[in-house]
């Protein structure tokens, strides 16, 4: 941890100021230490370079094993993450430069890398021990920082960010719309926050306005009939997960082996959460989906309100494929 941090970050205990112990420190990384909430005088360790603002909670403990499993596994960045990262965030390169960004749920940190690439400073949060692997990075780069924290108690002051990004990450939280009610008074007036997640069915009259991406147009033609396929790939989804997400978390892992080799097959691949063309990627993200213990879905209806109830002006919603995917580009208002 860089002790520049320090000014943005607040106790996830009471949202106080924290007083910094250092008890290690290597250059300008703060290795091993405490932070002190200033109010209740409980304090949060910080090892290995990464301040731990989290307090231990029970309901967390599976998804916080499964993103460990899943993002220390992980091959590592990829070439197509910048036009992946761009589609979904509906941002460009320039956007980011010199701007001081949030990225919520950073997982192995592939975006957060992404950014810095384009000149931004970047906060890269996540619960899990994947944390580990973008230290690395963050050791020799200055405006690289690392946190380990909670979403629905983010370890931020208000209005710390020029720009907020969470993309696939809350609706893997116990309560989706409590962690973006947390996480949208991070931004500054004026400032972005993008989000996206999983998106559902829901009723026919939301699902037959969503925005398609260029080439879908079939998709628009017969939007009763992809209504129903994508609540039946629901259905049979959650009855997986009803089994898949109280595994242990190897026994999982091992039955995502063969649903890997089935996502190569064409035709047969769509039966499969990933058709990645790399087999490792596919297995990872086959398990993404069949693993964590929560997963939420939304209409980009719901998001929408979210968005406007926190005081955000709609810029873009995101267009998508059969399977909605509700993403939203805001602009918080000025106050
Ligand atoms: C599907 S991954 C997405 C990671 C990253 N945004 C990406 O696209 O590469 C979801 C991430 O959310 C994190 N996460 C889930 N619940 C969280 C919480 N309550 N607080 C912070 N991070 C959380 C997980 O640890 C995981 O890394
Ligand atoms: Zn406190």
């Amino acid at each position: 941890m860089k002790s520049s941090l320090l000014e943005r970050l607040a106790s996830p205990c009471c949202a106080g100021p924290l007083r910094l112990d250092i008890k290690m420190q290597r250059g300008s990384e703060i290795e091993e230490g405490a932070l002190v909430c200033a109010v209740c005088s409980r304090a949060y360790p910080i090892t290995a370079g990464i301040p731990r603002l989290r307090e231990n909670r029970e309901i967390l403990s599976r998804t916080q094993e499964s993103f460990s499993w899943e993002w220390t596994r992980y091959p590592g960045s990829r070439p197509e993450d910048r036009a992946v990262f761009l589609e979904e965030s509906q941002l460009s390169a320039r956007d980011f430069q010199g701007k001081l960004v949030l990225d919520a749920g950073c997982g192995m940190g592939r975006y957060s890398l992404v950014v810095r690439a384009w000149g931004a400073e970047v906060v890269a949060l996540d619960l899990s021990e994947s944390l580990d692997r973008l230290m690395q990075a963050a050791r020799s780069d200055p405006h690289l920082h690392v946190v380990q924290g909670d979403l629905l108690r983010p370890p931020f002051k208000k209005d710390s960010f020029d720009m907020v990004y969470s993309h696939g990450v809350l609706h893997h939280t116990p309560d989706t719309r409590q962690a973006f009610r947390a996480l949208a008074p991070l931004v500054k007036p004026g400032g972005l926050l993008s989000v996206w997640l999983y998106g559902k069915a829901g009723r026919f009259k939301d699902f037959a306005t969503n925005p398609l991406r260029p080439g879908r147009g079939g998709i628009g033609r017969h939007r009763r009939l992809a209504w129903l396929i994508v609540a039946i790939r629901q259905l049979i989804s959650d009855s997986l997960r009803f089994f898949t997400t109280r595994l242990p978390l190897a026994v999982t892992y091992a039955l995502c082996y063969p649903l890997a080799a089935l996502g190569a097959v064409p035709g047969l691949k769509y039966l499969t959460f990933s058709v990645e063309t790399d087999f490792k990627v596919r297995l990872i993200e086959d398990f993404d989906w069949l693993s964590p213990p929560f997963q939420f879905h939304h209409t980009k209806e719901e998001l929408s309100a979210w968005f406007v109830e926190a005081g955000y002006d709609i810029l873009k919603v995101l267009p998508h494929g059969l399977v909605p995917k509700p993403g939203i580009l805001g602009r918080r208002k000025q106050t």
